[in-house]
């Protein structure tokens, strides 16, 4: 039996397909486990696709198999309208943060004499920065994740927490005598440096913001009401507490770590037992110059009395437990020369200025330019040319500017006028509305925004135009090959030209004529995104894509349309306006129609949303926690279906929310199927079918 299978009873009575279900499941945590956990993994990614998709066709055709701590939960659900709030069993607490040694031995004088017992060992963690979360399991299984909120209540995000692929969603092993019916585990969900970059580069390349650090984008990733966009980013979780409401856990911290990495969470492979003071002293040191070599950031150290009982005695100070505190680090600083401020234009004409700065090494890179933003965060430090400035890399991993070493300044430090033309060769003057800080320049013709531009066009996620990377753009754009979009797909009828040019061939230009050619079969959503208009990220060019069907339809949009679109603001609004007034970009647009893109959304995409429900006639009543009464008649009626207001012989489904009354007796007399919210929620993502459910009881 497989040590994943904790709560087996008689596996005999289990029908076939219930057993396969079953089977499977185990066999993918076992799989998530050995390769997200132990870094070990049991069976090749072809192996775990083909045992997923399996799970995934038997719980699609028995929706009644899909459990919920089916690995397949882990890509996402159905979109939420907003979080359930959740009041926490026991208040979340915060941590008092210190500084300096002083004030770590003075913490450990409290401890002493509030024990007034001299032996009190400590446990030492790593303060990792991220957002603290609370998960409850019910008999081994994830329940509920709840974010710390205000310490007393906060928002349930358990489907965003599924998709953290090392947290097990049934516990490994029960190492108690008997089932847990409850118990609460905490931790916290951060994300690793390398992966917080790449983010935030396809974040930059797609025009959408960018996130200041790892923190900042885990917490925005667990507000995220789209648990599916969660699953694209790869959060991790570390566990560091554990009440299961028995004796065991009663007893010592660093024991409860160990519970927690026999039941399979994910813990710290870098906590440490220490006996006294001195040695939180040295540990603390030691992490200060070894925490560059971890692959995501901390903020300090977290200090904790390891006995239970100790820490009872001393139980807490408002929200802070007086048994533990957090050693805090400084942010990490250099001292560097800055040599010159150039520019850098974004595809949108956004000029930004770039620090360039004398190489200076710092927290595990080297630093050679940084961005300062805007004029006026330049005017605000009053930085110069020619300074000694100060670098710093905090919980960011972005490397800031924060300011001059005044006694470092020379009498030729210059002060920095900013442009108000543009970089590029055309020198085109910028435009500045009053008000913003930003500067932008405006020339459709403008190269270094044409560069990228292409370079967005081209990316994966948009045209996907393998070999048109940022060099080959460079090369095209210097020898006036490419000038705009549209001149990519023309590029075949420079085939000479091209097999002229430096290192190209005859394989390589084909290649490349062959992938320009295969990126007309893209999706109309992917053509949306890849044309760059300001403000329409990968979403919300899905989102136009399936409401308007067509590239003329949006074009005729007014921007009141564009507004009645829940995800669509002012600004995005005002932006694809302003796109299709746009001359150049009109230009640009029929000759990428005349060169056989697709402007049309296939009829599967659309069609999938409308005839769903057609014919069917649903009533809703009770409250519904999930959605408001009115989405959820706006997602019945987006896929043709009917809402009525009282049962009848005619109504096909009946939605029951919390509190259903006299509607629900009436539809149980007449053998309508029955829905929960939950039930209906499933349905709309499509892990459920509708025709699953019957009426009879
Ligand atoms: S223990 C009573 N342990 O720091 C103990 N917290 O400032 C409360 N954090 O909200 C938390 N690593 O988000 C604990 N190993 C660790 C931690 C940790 C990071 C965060 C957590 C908490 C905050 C308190």
């Amino acid at each position: 039996m497989s040590q994943f299978d904790i709560f087996s009873d008689d596996s005999s009575a289990l029908s076939p397909n219930e057993q396969r279900a079953r089977q499977l499941r185990m066999l993918l945590h076992s799989a998530d486990h050995a390769y997200y956990v132990d870094a070990h993994p049991i069976m090749s990614d072809r192996e775990y696709d083909t045992l997923f998709k399996e799970l995934e066709q038997l719980e699609q055709s028995h929706p009644e198999l899909c459990t919920p701590d089916s690995p397949t939960q882990r890509v996402g659900g159905a979109p939420l309208k907003e979080f359930n709030q959740i009041a926490h069993k026991k208040q979340m607490l915060s941590l008092s943060n210190t500084y300096s040694e002083q004030e770590v031995q003075d913490f450990d004088q409290r401890v002493t004499d509030g024990l007034d017992n001299p032996l009190h060992p400590y446990v030492c963690e790593l303060k990792v920065d991220g957002v603290a979360i609370s998960l409850i399991y019910r008999n081994g299984i994830l329940h509920q994740a709840i974010t710390r909120g205000d310490g007393e209540v906060g928002d349930e995000i358990t489907a965003n927490i599924k998709t953290i692929k090392e947290l097990p969603l049934m516990i490994h092993e029960n190492p108690f005598d008997t089932v847990i019916e409850e118990m609460e585990i905490r931790g916290e969900v951060y994300m690793e440096d390398a992966a917080f970059i790449a983010l935030n580069a396809q974040r930059e390349a797609n025009g959408e913001k960018t996130f200041a650090n790892p923190r900042n984008l885990t917490a925005g990733t667990l507000k995220q009401l789209n648990s599916k966009e969660v699953a694209k980013r790869p959060l991790k979780i570390v566990c560091y507490y554990l009440d299961a409401n028995r004796e065991e856990t009663m007893i010592s911290h660093a024991d409860n770590l160990l519970l927690l990495k026999r039941m399979g969470f994910p813990t710290s492979t870098h906590a440490r037992k220490v006996e006294n003071i001195q040695q939180v002293l040295s540990i603390i040191d030691e992490w200060n110059k070894q925490r560059e070599t971890l692959p995501f950031g901390i903020d300090g150290i977290v200090i904790k009395l390891d006995s239970i009982p100790q820490q009872r005695i001393l139980g807490n100070v408002a929200r802070a437990p007086k048994w533990a505190i957090a050693y805090k680090y400084e942010a990490q600083q250099a001292e560097t020369l800055l040599k010159d401020i150039t520019y850098q234009v974004g595809r949108t004409g956004i000029v930004t200025p770039v620090a360039e700065l004398e190489p200076v090494f710092l927290a595990g890179s080297t630093i050679s330019r940084a961005t300062l933003h805007n004029e006026d965060f330049i005017n605000s430090l009053d930085i110069r040319i020619g300074d000694t400035v100060f670098v710093e890399k905090g919980g960011d991993v972005i490397p800031k500017i924060t300011g001059y070493n005044p006694s470092k300044r020379s009498n030729d430090a210059k002060t920095f006028e900013f442009t108000h033309v543009c970089p590029c060769p055309l020198q085109t003057s910028l435009h500045h509305v009053e008000g913003e800080v930003q500067y932008m320049c405006l020339h459709p013709e403008c190269p270094w925004q044409i560069r990228r531009r292409l370079e967005h066009f081209a990316s994966r996620d948009a045209l996907n135009i393998d070999g048109l990377g940022e060099k080959v753009i460079d090369q095209f754009v210097e020898i006036g090959l490419l000038h705009s979009i549209a001149d990519i797909y023309k590029l075949n009828l420079h085939r000479e030209q091209l097999l002229g040019l430096d290192r190209w061939g005859v394989k390589s230009v084909d290649r490349l004529l062959e992938s320009i050619e295969q990126s007309k079969q893209q999706p109309f959503r992917k053509v949306l995104f890849g044309l760059g208009i300001r403000h329409v990220g990968e979403g919300i060019a899905k989102t136009l894509a399936q409401h308007f069907g067509s590239i003329e339809s949006l074009q005729a949009a007014t921007i009141e349309e564009l507004l009645s679109i829940k995800e669509i603001g002012s600004s995005i609004a005002v932006s694809i306006i302003e796109f299709f007034k746009d001359e150049h970009e009109s230009e640009m647009l029929t000759s990428l129609i005349q060169a056989g893109l697709s402007f049309r959304s296939s009829l599967e995409e659309q069609e999938q949303k409308t005839n769903e429900f057609a014919g069917l006639t649903f009533v809703l009543t009770g409250e519904l926690s999930l959605m408001t009464r009115k989405e959820a008649i706006e997602e019945i009626e987006k896929r043709g279906g009917k809402v009525t207001g009282s049962v009848s012989k005619k109504t096909m489904y009946l939605i029951a929310g919390e509190q259903a009354g006299s509607k629900l007796k009436s539809a149980q007399e007449l053998s309508i199927p029955i829905l929960s919210e939950d039930d209906f929620a499933q349905v709309l993502q499509g892990t459920k079918q509708l025709t699953s459910f019957t009426g009879l009881s």
